[in-house]
């Protein structure tokens, strides 16, 4: 792995980071992250393609005088041929110049923390694009110092046709075998995804170092944190053994992932990761269950490294299923390990459009939904992670096949039960301008049908649009301790459809209802800490507006009500 000029010894470019900064170095707890997917985010040069200079022409979105998040994600922003939307890349230490390169990186970070956001950088550090320079070196020869950086494996045997047999039975997540033969070097290579993304050897010291070294590099200049792409697959059985089989719907599914992932040396390795990120203050890691559990996502958090863990995701928009979910991540992570909050990413529909069709709502609720889905990750235990465009209640567009820019969905088959991606990764709309002022060229994927009525702009001067209430929440969420790092009891209002829950830790009390109901009810202001709480943000009551413990309360369909303990 070669180091860009501008890593080599940098001074920290991070100068910036100043007071300006919320949360002290608790800020992976208290703050709140947004993630950017870069190709989809803004177009500064106009080629179409969404940029970092265009991220940094809307910093103000995400900044103290937009949303006032704590810090952005950034999916991948490396050289990449982009097979896997950019979780296939050539050179982890550099910036494609296609996003706007190097110095338009270091710009950002600058810009950025001016601002107060942290910068998170998506770490793919599993597999590399099969152009990346380790790969190409290893793949014609068994010789040399780069030969050993994959899992190189010999045929287990040749069939009567005289094609070499893989040397075990592991699939690929992208379908078909995980692994491909190379002829020059007469070998396998194992890939859990696609073919173009070869799984490095983690069990290769020299494969340690290198990223080691990279992630050195990016501390040096500036960045803040990391998302570790599919961290429990890092490191298979050293003997790579065929997985036990049994009956399932796919051929991932018809096998026991004894081997291929989650092995017992895992956290330590984690810790070794630790140990050079907190080289650096204040620094943080999540990292990617690839499909994990709940309880394994917990085991594998620690002070300043998160876990994904994907509960939430699959859930209706009903009161009790978030009720027991709520519970049970509760009962997993305990008190001492903090979880996150998740509802979309750039791998899943997005949350409006999964919850609505979750209940068959019709597309006037699709708003009203989007508020009461932001209330629910914004006011739950666990640091939130927005994906950009939810704050407008951006939802799935329909991409045509041949518009697709995520090739596995064109492997979609009886046995390959996948989706197109792209259609939770199209540009975000800012003005009622032509492309949604996305940019001034053509746009590489097509935007929502709706992007003349459903914009940043049109939303901002809306004080009832999703916009102006993920603005509200997340001012309420700074302005009230509880509601960052409070503990959460989950508790009745008397109504079966509303999720209602009280934060408690530092600070007042705060008391959340979310009904997630079609029609009205009746909800009760549960009496608990408080004997009066007052409103800080609601989607129809005024603020300041003071409810009564035990008074009961008409709820609009997915109406939210957030209070803090006024008298005891
Ligand atoms: C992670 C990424 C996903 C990617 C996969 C392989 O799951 O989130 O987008 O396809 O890793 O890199």
């Amino acid at each position: 792995m070669t180091r860009s000029p501008a890593q080599r010894g940098t001074p920290d470019v991070g100068r910036a980071r100043s007071g300006s900064f919320r949360h002290g170095d608790d800020w992976w707890r208290r703050g709140v992250i947004y993630q950017v997917y870069p190709r989809s985010f803004a177009d500064g040069d106009g080629d179409g393609l969404g940029d970092l200079p265009g991220i940094i022409d809307h910093l103000d979105h995400l900044g103290p005088d937009g949303l006032g998040v704590d810090a952005m994600w950034l999916s991948p922003i490396y050289p990449s041929p982009g097979v896997d939307g950019g979780y296939d890349v050539t050179d982890h230490t550099r910036v494609d110049p296609v996003l706007g390169g190097d110095a338009a990186f270091d710009t950002l970070v600058a810009e950025a923390h001016r601002r107060g956001i942290r910068v998170i950088l998506d770490l793919v550090m599993n597999h590399t694009s099969d152009q990346h320079e380790w790969f190409v070196g290893s793949r014609s020869s068994r010789d040399g110092p780069l030969a050993d950086r994959y899992l190189w494996r010999d045929p287990a045997g040749i069939d009567a046709s005289g094609t070499p047999l893989p040397p075990n039975n592991w699939v690929s997540w992208f379908g078909g075998p995980a692994w491909t033969f190379e002829p020059a070097r007469g070998q396998f290579f194992h890939h859990t995804f696609l073919a173009e993304q070869p799984e490095v050897d983690w069990r290769v010291p020299a494969v340690e170092t290198a990223m080691f070294d990279m992630v050195r590099g990016w501390l040096a200049r500036g960045v803040d944190g990391f998302r570790l792409d599919t961290f429990n697959v890092f490191l298979k059985h050293p003997d790579m053994p065929s997985n036990p089989t049994r009956r399932g719907t796919s051929a991932w599914t018809r096998q026991v992932h004894l081997y291929d992932f989650d092995q017992p040396d895992l956290p330590a390795l984690i810790e070794r990761f630790r140990a050079v990120v907190d080289g650096a203050t204040g620094r943080m890691s999540v990292g990617e269950m690839f499909v994990g559990t709940l309880a394994g996502a917990a085991a594998l958090t620690r002070d300043r490294h998160l876990v994904f863990d994907w509960d939430l995701l699959g859930l209706p928009l009903r009161a009790d299923a978030f009720r027991r979910t709520i519970r049970r991540r509760e009962r997993a992570f305990g008190l001492e390990r903090w979880p996150t909050a998740v509802l979309s990413n750039h791998d899943q529909s997005r949350h409006v459009t999964r919850l609505a069709a979750s209940v068959g709502a019709p597309e006037h609720d699709r708003d009203a939904i989007a508020k009461a889905g932001a209330a629910i990750l914004l006011t739950i235990r666990g640091t939130p992670f927005l994906y950009y465009g939810e704050e407008i209640g951006m939802a799935d567009v329909a991409i045509p096949p041949h518009e697709s820019v995520d090739p596995p969905a064109a492997r979609v088959g009886p046995d390959f039960p996948w989706w197109d991606r792209s259609q939770a990764r199209t540009p975000m709309p800012w003005t009622g301008g032509p492309s949604g002022g996305f940019t001034s060229g053509t746009p590489w994927l097509r935007l929502g049908p709706d992007v003349a009525e459903r914009h940043v702009a049109g939303q901002a001067a809306d004080p009832g649009s999703v916009l102006s209430w993920y603005r509200a929440l997340l001012a309420a969420r700074a302005g009230h301790r509880s509601l960052q790092d409070g503990a959460i009891q989950v508790v009745s209002a008397g109504d079966p459809d509303t999720l209602a829950h009280v934060r408690s830790g530092p600070g007042p009390e705060v008391l959340v209802l979310i009904h997630l109901g079609a029609g009205a009810c009746r909800a009760r202001i549960p009496s608990g800490p408080a004997r009066t709480w007052s409103v800080v943000a609601a989607t129809h009551v005024d603020p300041a507006t003071r409810l009564a413990a035990g008074r009961s309360l008409e709820l609009e369909p997915y109406e939210v009500v957030v209070a803090v303990a006024q008298d005891r």
